[in-house]
């Protein structure tokens, strides 16, 4: 577990790309160290190729075990190149998905095995950790709403276009890994109006990150 290396989760929907954009720069504003913000997949030059490989709507004929050995390869590429180095460096790591997206939508949501997933994720990661996971909740209908109304100006891929069961399985796991590991993940609520949800996250932050929390 490294305490400067956070995540964000959610189920696709939960507004973690709006909300992370709104939160860094005040985050930054009050933190002692650098932030660096990074996403999965992609994050490094090898992990983006890997992304285009995965979310390319085309790839129907993916095999599920495929897909989710191509996550933890993106995803250790990523940490070997970016996110160790900058944990290194002394800098504070926001990594928008982490090992848990994989547990939950390759493990619950293909039904490949949420155990077997992680196992072979502990194996891409050294067993690396996030310290602190921001777990965005929002109900699989509010979510699959949320994409169909901004269907115009975002582009569907591969994974949102699975069925509502799928999502419902994808948030469930997210709520078990919740309940399971109550000390890293801390839930946010949603669905409440954007800026709410950003004060609750960086309230949640301020509390992780008193050794490093300047007061503006
Ligand atoms: P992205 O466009 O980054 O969406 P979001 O803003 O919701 O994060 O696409 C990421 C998609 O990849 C998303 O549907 C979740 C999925 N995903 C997995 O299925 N497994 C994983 O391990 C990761 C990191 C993402």
């Amino acid at each position: 577990m490294v305490d400067t290396f956070i995540t964000f989760e959610g189920p696709d929907g939960a507004g973690k790309t709006s909300v992370l954009t709104a939160l860094i720069p005040q985050l930054a504003a009050h933190l002692t160290r650098p932030v660096h913000l990074t996403r999965e997949p992609g994050g490094a030059q090898i992990s983006e190729k890997i992304r285009e490989l995965i979310l390319d709507p085309e790839n129907t004929a993916m095999d599920a075990r495929t897909e989710a050995l191509l996550y933890a390869a993106s995803r250790r590429q990523h940490l070997r190149e970016v996110i160790v180095p900058a944990l290194d460096a002394g800098e504070v790591v926001v990594c928008d998905r982490f090992v848990d997206s994989s547990v939950a939508y390759q493990g619950a949501g293909r039904q490949i095995g949420e155990q077997a997933v992680l196992e072979m994720n502990q194996f891409a990661t050294d067993g690396i950790q996030p310290g602190l996971t921001l777990y965005l909740d929002v109900p699989s209908e509010i979510g699959l709403a949320r994409i169909a109304a901004h269907r115009t100006s975002r582009q569907f891929d591969r994974l949102d276009q699975e069925s509502l069961a799928f999502h419902q399985r994808v948030r469930a796991a997210y709520l078990r890994l919740a309940q399971q590991e109550p000390e890293r993940i801390h839930t946010i609520d949603a669905t409440q109006p954007m800026a709410q949800v950003v004060a609750d996250c960086l309230a949640t932050l301020q509390h992780f990150l008193t050794d490093s929390w300047q007061s503006r």
